[in-house]
C-alpha cells in the first residue's frame, strides 16, 4: 500500500505564508504528522514538494504508488495538464485544501482537479491532509 503526497507551488512556505489562512505548521511539521498516522494505520507514505507543474505532471506520470493525495495549490484552478495527467494514470487521487477553497475569492472556486479525483478534502488545516489519509486506507481496503 503505497501512498503518495504531492504538496504543489508555495506549500513550501508553509508556516510563514499567509499564516490567518493557511496557519503556522511548517510543512516539515505536517508531513511528520502525515507520517505518524500513516504508520498507525499501515501505509507507506512518501511525501514531495514540487513548485513547478512540469515535475508534478513527471511524478504523477511514473505512476510509482496505489493512492495520490495532492495539494495542487494554485495549479488546483489553472492546471489542465495536471489534471489530464491524474487521469492518464487511472490511479485514484484525493485532493487536498488547508483553506475552504469554496469560501475564497471567486477564482478558486474553479478546481479542474476534482473531476479526476474521487473526492476532494478542503477547509480543516493540516488537518485535512490526515482526512485525505484515511480516505486513502478507505479506498485501498475496497
Ligand atoms: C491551497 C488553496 C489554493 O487556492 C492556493 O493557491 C494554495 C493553497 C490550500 O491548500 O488551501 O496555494 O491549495
Amino acid at each position: 500500500m503505497k501512498v503518495l503526497v504531492i504538496h504543489g507551488p508555495n506549500l513550501n512556505l508553509l508556516g510563514k505564508r499567509e499564516t490567518g489562512i493557511y496557519g503556522v505548521k511548517s510543512l516539515d511539521e505536517i508531513n511528520k504528522d502525515i507520517l505518524n498516522l500513516a504508520s498507525e494505520l499501515g501505509i507507506s507514505v512518501r511525501t514531495l514538494q514540487l513548485n513547478s507543474e512540469g515535475d508534478i505532471i513527471d511524478v504523477i506520470q511514473k505512476g510509482d504508488y496505489d493512492v495520490l493525495i495532492i495539494n495542487p495549490a494554485a495549479y488546483t484552478h489553472t492546471s489542465i495538464a495536471i489534471r489530464d495527467a491524474i487521469a492518464a494514470v487511472d490511479k485514484p487521487a484525493v485532493e487536498v485544501h488547508l483553506s475552504n477553497i469554496h469560501k475564497r475569492e471567486e477564482f478558486r472556486k474553479k478546481s479542474f482537479i476534482s473531476e479526476v479525483a474521487v473526492g476532494q478534502v478542503s477547509g480543516f488545516g493540516p488537518e485535512s491532509y490526515l482526512f485525505a489519509l484515511r480516505a486513502a486506507k478507505s479506498i485501498l481496503s475496497k
